[in-house]
């Protein structure tokens, strides 16, 4: 499938909402970051898919923008792999509405998070929550992505987007490839601090849940002081006792110390001193990705400029499949379509 692309090509993106937490930097960033010398990457801010709730103009603007500057501050080269903001490029929306013709209601109506999204909505659910998988789908298909890193909680979406492509290329011929999920070994799904029975949301309308990537160190101390451990006091690694075990593995992820080094360093000692330990942990962790951060949130020229000559990348590269797909299905070419369609045409 990849022959002559060079690199194996990798897509991932974060919905710009709430606020960006240790939970997606272990379960996405991290694995990004790392993938990055051996992977053509696509790192994409989906905007679009963050308007299945209504958002605040300004603040939804600015969160976007803090966003985009925490992808460049948490390791993402932008120099070297594609970063861009999913609504400049119009080609998601295209496809989009192709994948949507080819999707049956069913599949989304058992989709997990469309469940446990609309069950807790007051609110009348909206078509987009309803379609959010099919864009994702259009987002990796667009690209001839090879691999997705992504946590726990995508993988539905991500079975979803197979299935698709192997319906499209069973019709039509093989156009998209099938992409692959990737999850950490650890940490594909982080728990809440207070609710170690749920996972850790940016979304989180309790703050004590989640550490943000921005948190100030005090915040940090306090948040996981308070965070709920298991009754008993030893630090060791074990199902039956999530709260600690979710600790532990914040901890390991962010020092890349092994659980087995944790265990062995607290033998003896009580949660108190593991949690003080892992404040500072995380603070040193943090204090660098947010003086980063700092400096590209302030250069707004620079990180527009990067944007957009992601965006140009990005549907450069997206034109190239949605050709296919466009010329795949018989739509008359006259459209923005790229000269190689033309002449086939012509031909
Ligand atoms: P989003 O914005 O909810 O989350 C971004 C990434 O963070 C991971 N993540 C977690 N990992 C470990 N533990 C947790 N508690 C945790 N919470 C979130 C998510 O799995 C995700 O990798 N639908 C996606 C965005 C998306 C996308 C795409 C992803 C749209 N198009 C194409 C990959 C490819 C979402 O809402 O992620």
């Amino acid at each position: 499938m990849n022959a002559g692309k060079g690199k194996p090509v990798l897509l991932s993106g974060i919905q710009p909402t709430g606020r960006l937490t240790i939970a997606n930097y272990i379960g996405a960033l991290k694995q990004w970051k790392a993938l990055q010398a051996t992977h053509d990457c696509f790192f994409v801010l989906v905007d679009f898919h963050a308007l299945t709730v209504p958002q605040d103009r300004a603040e939804f603007q600015r969160r976007c923008l803090e966003f985009a500057a925490l992808y460049t501050a948490c390791g993402l080269d932008p120099e070297k792999h594609t970063v861009f903001i999913q609504s400049h490029v119009p080609q998601h929306a295209q496809l989009l509405w192709i994948l949507n013709c080819m999707t049956h209601m069913g599949e989304l109506f058992r989709m997990t998070q469309y469940k446990e999204k609309a069950g807790r909505s007051a609110a009348p659910v909206n078509v987009g929550l309803f379609d959010y998988p099919v864009l994702m789908a259009a987002d990796i298909l667009l690209y001839g992505t090879d691999l997705v890193p992504v946590g726990d909680d995508q993988k539905q979406h991500l079975e979803f987007t197979r299935e698709i492509a192997r319906r499209f290329n069973h019709r039509y011929g093989e156009i998209f490839t099938i992409p692959q999920p990737y999850m950490p070994d650890m940490g594909a799904r982080i728990m809440g601090l207070q609710d170690p029975s749920g996972k850790m949301s940016k979304t989180d309308e309790n703050q004590k849940n989640y550490i943000a990537l921005l948190d100030a160190p005090d915040i940090v101390r306090d948040k996981i002081k308070q965070a709920v451990t298991d009754p008993g006091k030893t630090i060791r690694y074990d199902p039956a006792k999530p709260g600690i075990s979710n600790l532990m593995t914040i901890h390991a992820a962010l020092t890349d110390l092994s659980i087995e080094s944790i265990q062995a360093d607290y033998s003896g000692k009580g949660y108190a001193a593991f949690k003080k330990d892992l404040a500072e942990a995380v603070i040193e962790f943090l204090a660098p990705i947010q003086k980063r951060y700092r400096a590209a949130y302030s250069d707004r020229d620079a990180l527009m400029s990067r944007l957009k000559a992601g965006a140009l990348k990005a549907r450069k590269r997206s034109s190239i499949v949605l050709d296919k797909v466009y010329d795949a299905l018989g739509l008359v070419p006259g459209g923005p379509v790229s000269k190689t369609r033309r002449e086939r045409m012509d031909g």
